[in-house]
């Protein structure tokens, strides 16, 4: 039986895929890269020197995705194939709510016209909106989201929630990621953000390359430690072999909803991220410090101690190798 992972070629996905492979189990790839490159199939393979199929085909269309069902025993779909950049979703609020949510039905009706139950969902920390207090459990209040792309991860996971309602032989896992950083240790995939990036670990290691100048610290006057903005920052890899735990959850319950914070629940702040990124790779990271970016909060980090009780999942990494192994992969990368 496979485990089918859409958006399996990107970021995340294709981390997983690896934990996956390494774990012996079957999977398949769906992927139309359209942020991702085909390039990294091969280099799942070289990692793990496993084979697998894969489909090179939109998510939303219904009728392929059918097709793959009827060819493929599947047992459970881990779901990746979503946009994530914050800002354009602001830009393209419809593309995202299309690719996102419509995306995200056409996959769970297609899953339940054969009876495959079994669903790991990539939600994400942002449902929390600004929180009222941290660490963030899971019972903490959600809404809120002040962006497109939040709200996307917020509606899929209230329609995850109704789908269970009606029918409870569905097995659901809802994973709330907090900042993934860091890459694979072979330095041969990592995160390959479209144009300028966005986020701040991607953008560190390109200010280290000399690819981009220097680093604009958006705001040292929050309520922090040295004003900079918190966030709890965990290794992709960590965050894949959650999605292992939260699947073998799953398979031992048989049948639930059920929903973790994948988190380290240590909060840093920019200034800390820049040091110990200097500290971990003898780069030099300049920066200067500019005004607030609009929407950000002050400080967001997870209490992880749920899925340790009930997924026995804990971050390992620590914070040297999240940025050693960011600046690996943009070393190799072009
Ligand atoms: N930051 C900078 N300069 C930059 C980029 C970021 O100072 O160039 C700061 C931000 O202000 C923030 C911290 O670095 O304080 C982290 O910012 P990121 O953009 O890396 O991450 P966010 O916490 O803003 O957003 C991330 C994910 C979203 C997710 C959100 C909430 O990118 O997908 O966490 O979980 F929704």
């Amino acid at each position: 039986m496979a485990i089918l992972i859409t958006g399996g070629a990107g970021y995340i996905g294709s981390h997983t895929a690896i934990e996956l492979l390494n774990n012996n189990r079957e999977i398949i790839i769906v992927d139309n890269f359209s942020n991702s490159k085909k390039e990294v199939l091969e280099k799942i393979k070289q990692i793990t020197n496993k084979n697998f199929k894969y489909y090179e085909i939109d998510y939303k269309d219904e009728d392929k995705l059918n097709k793959i069902f009827k060819e493929n025993k599947i047992d459970a779909v881990m779901n990746f194939a979503g946009f994530k950049a914050v800002g354009e979703s602001v830009q393209k609020p419809l593309e995202y709510y299309e690719n996102n949510i419509s995306g995200a039905i056409t996959l769970l009706k297609v899953m339940k016209k054969h009876n495959v139950k079994k669903f790991i969902f990539s939600s994400s920390a942002t449902v929390y909106g600004n929180p009222e207090k941290v660490p963030i459990t899971e019972d903490s209040k959600t809404g809120g989201t002040t962006n497109p792309y939040g709200t996307t991860k917020l509606f899929i996971e209230q329609i995850l929630k109704d789908l269970y309602k009606s029918d409870n032989s569905w097995d659901i896992a809802i994973l709330r990621y907090f900042n993934p950083v860091g890459s694979h240790e072979s330095g041969l995939i990592g995160e390959e953000p479209n144009g300028i990036p966005n986020n701040l670990m991607p953008y560190i290691v390109r200010v280290a390359k000399g690819q981009l100048k220097e680093l604009s610290i958006f705001g040292n006057d929050y309520d922090t430690k040295d004003g900079t903005g918190v966030r709890d920052y965990i290794h992709v890899v960590d965050l894949a072999r959650g999605h292992i735990k939260a699947l073998e959850k799953l398979e031992k319950e048989n049948q639930g909803l059920y929903i973790y914070n994948l988190g380290t629940g240590k909060g840093y702040s920019v200034l800390d991220m820049v040091k110990a990124f200097e500290k971990a790779t003898g780069q030099k990271v300049q920066y200067k410090i500019t005004e607030r970016r609009a929407g950000d909060i002050a400080i967001c980090y997870s209490d992880p101690t749920k899925a340790k009780q009930e997924l026995n999942w804990t971050a390992t990494k620590t914070l040297e190798d999240m940025c050693r192994d960011s600046w690996k992969y943009i070393q190799n990368s072009k």
